[in-house]
């Protein structure tokens, strides 16, 4: 299970949650990070002090996640468990493919390299305004500090990408409170989950 959205949107939130609501049948990572290799990458992706080009950004985006695909999801999902994401692959879509203009299609090669093509069964799009994003408290990072249109472009980059799967993806509306919106996520994965058995 993945959770996306633009920055601030409450993913990390709402990951949190429902990692506490599945108990110790789920696993909660967040990217870029989770191994020792990719969260010394991400301390460097987040640093907007030190200047990258989008190539080696999407690279550097992708090289963290085969860290963790490999030594963490994959490792969890073959014991049964469900994987929660902050974050994953299609996070790389919208901002180095959608947002930076590398391309999904490009950006998405590069990633089932990685990856080995593995794939969520069920994405949450936390669908917030950016203006209502920027009014909330945090810390900024390299991506922020440019400012709404590259979030405006993030934002609909994942609309593209929900409506090229429709079936993977679940819109929630992130203007709520975190109670309302983590009702509505536990109700989905259940949802799922359910049928997965059936
Ligand atoms: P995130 O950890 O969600 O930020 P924070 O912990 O501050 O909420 O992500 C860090 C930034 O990296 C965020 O602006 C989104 C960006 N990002 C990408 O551009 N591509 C990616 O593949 C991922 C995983 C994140």
């Amino acid at each position: 299970v993945t959770f996306e959205g633009i920055d601030r949107s409450g993913k990390t939130t709402q990951a949190r949650m429902l990692v506490s609501a599945l108990g110790s049948d789920a696993l909660g990572v967040r990217e870029p990070g989770g191994t020792p290799a990719a969260e010394r990458i991400r301390s460097l992706l987040k640093d907007a002090a030190v200047p990258l080009g989008p190539e080696a950004e999407a690279l550097l985006f992708a090289a963290a996640r085969a860290e963790i695909v490999e030594q963490v999801i994959r490792p969890a999902l073959s014991s049964g468990r469900v994987v929660v994401s902050d974050r994953f692959l299609d996070s790389s879509l919208a901002y180095q493919g959608g947002a930076r203009g590398l391309g999904v299609e490009e950006v998405e090669r590069i990633n089932r390299f990685a990856t080995g093509g593995l794939v969520p069964d069920l994405t949450f799009l936390l669908d917030l305004p950016p203006s209502a994003a920027a009014a909330r408290a945090g810390e900024s990072d390299r991506f922020e500090d440019e400012g709404s249109a590259l979030q405006e472009a993030v934002l609909d980059t994942y609309s593209r990408l929900m409506s090229d799967d429709p079936g993977r993806w679940r819109r929630i509306d992130a203007t709520r409170s975190p109670e309302e919106i983590h009702a509505e996520v536990l109700a989905e994965v259940e949802a799922v989950r359910s049928g997965a058995r059936a």
